[in-house]
């Protein structure tokens, strides 16, 4: 397969880089960036983009490449794929799902235990010295308080299952009522939020959930209350969330994502109650590996026209 081009959007994980390189005649786009003469030059010998959650495949790239045939992300979301144009043109498109969902769900409770146990302040709190002059301030149980989950997929449910060995009543929305489970469930975003003390955001990005988190949905929580991102920053007003947290209408929150990624709101950094990660939900080792597995098989399968392991509907 040396001989098909793969073009990879922008840096990944060493080991991916790696193997497509073995596998395929890979071009990178972010070492041609200054070339204009690239697409003139390479543009019909590519067949396949990588993309991750930074940069995936928008609708000028794949005009761009008239021999596209796939698009494999370097994700379970596909937000960054233009998922209409390769529809359009025929484009198949792969994800990454179910062998991240363990490690997207550790990190949400890590980010709850984080936040309500004051895990990073009191981090912070010895290696300043501050434990010999006093007693660090008492922080906030987790075990046995009510959850709410928005989106109640692989991913939510991976969070609900590891609630409730926490104890913790749960209970979500979706477009619709799953069958298969006997939490509670809420048609309305805002009946959750009044219903929950901790609200995980764990569903897709698509035009439907973008801000599905706004105010209203920030102040049902409550001062008391506190939100997890591990989904997608857009999923949330920011600048809401920036207020309620600044005039105490929010407890706190737990934010693996952000809506400008790498950016990051100046005004978080000052706030204790705030757990900010750099969008690492996925990022373990055996996980990452796991994942460009999948999707050097996803190329290789349909190269040689045999059925995708993760093929997305689009
Ligand atoms: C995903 O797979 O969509 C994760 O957000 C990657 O970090």
């Amino acid at each position: 397969m040396d001989s098909i081009g793969v073009l990879m959007t922008c840096p990944m994980f060493d080991y991916l880089e790696q193997r497509l390189q073995n596998r395929f005649n890979l071009f990178k786009l972010w070492t041609y960036s200054s070339n204009t003469d690239f697409f003139k030059n390479n543009s019909h010998s590519i067949r396949a983009i990588v993309g991750d959650t930074k940069i995936g495949a928008d609708a000028e790239l794949i005009d761009s490449l008239p021999r596209l045939e796939i698009v494999s992300s370097f994700s379970v979301g596909l937000d960054k794929i233009d998922l209409r144009k390769c529809q359009q043109k025929g484009i198949r498109v792969t994800n990454t799902p179910d062998v991240l969902t363990d490690d997207v769900a550790d990190t949400a409770i890590g980010l709850v235990l984080a936040v309500m146990r004051r895990l990073c302040e009191c981090d912070r709190f010895v290696r300043s010295g501050l434990w010999k002059k006093c007693d660090f301030r008492l922080a906030t149980k987790f075990s046995g308080k009510p959850v709410g989950i928005v989106g109640l997929g692989r991913i939510g449910s991976a969070i609900a299952k590891r609630a409730e060995a926490f104890g913790c009543p749960i209970s979500y929305y979706s477009r619709s009522e799953k069958q298969e489970t006997n939490y509670k469930y809420y048609s309305n975003i805002i009946d959750l939020a009044i219903n929950c003390q901790i609200l995980f955001v764990a569903c897709a990005l698509t035009e439907e959930t973008h801000h599905i988190v706004n105010r209203e949905v920030i102040d049902a929580l409550g001062p008391k209350g506190i939100l997890i991102n591990i989904g997608r920053g857009p999923h949330i007003d920011e600048p809401e969330l920036v207020s309620a947290l600044l005039e105490g209408r929010l407890g706190g929150a737990g934010l693996d994502v952000f809506e400008n990624e790498p950016e990051v709101p100046d005004q978080l950094f000052g706030l204790e109650n705030v757990v900010l990660l750099p969008h690492v939900g996925t990022d373990t080792v055996e996980t990452s590996e796991a994942m460009a597995d999948l999707v050097i098989n996803n190329l290789e399968a349909h190269f040689l026209k045999k059925p995708l392991l993760s093929l997305c509907r689009v």
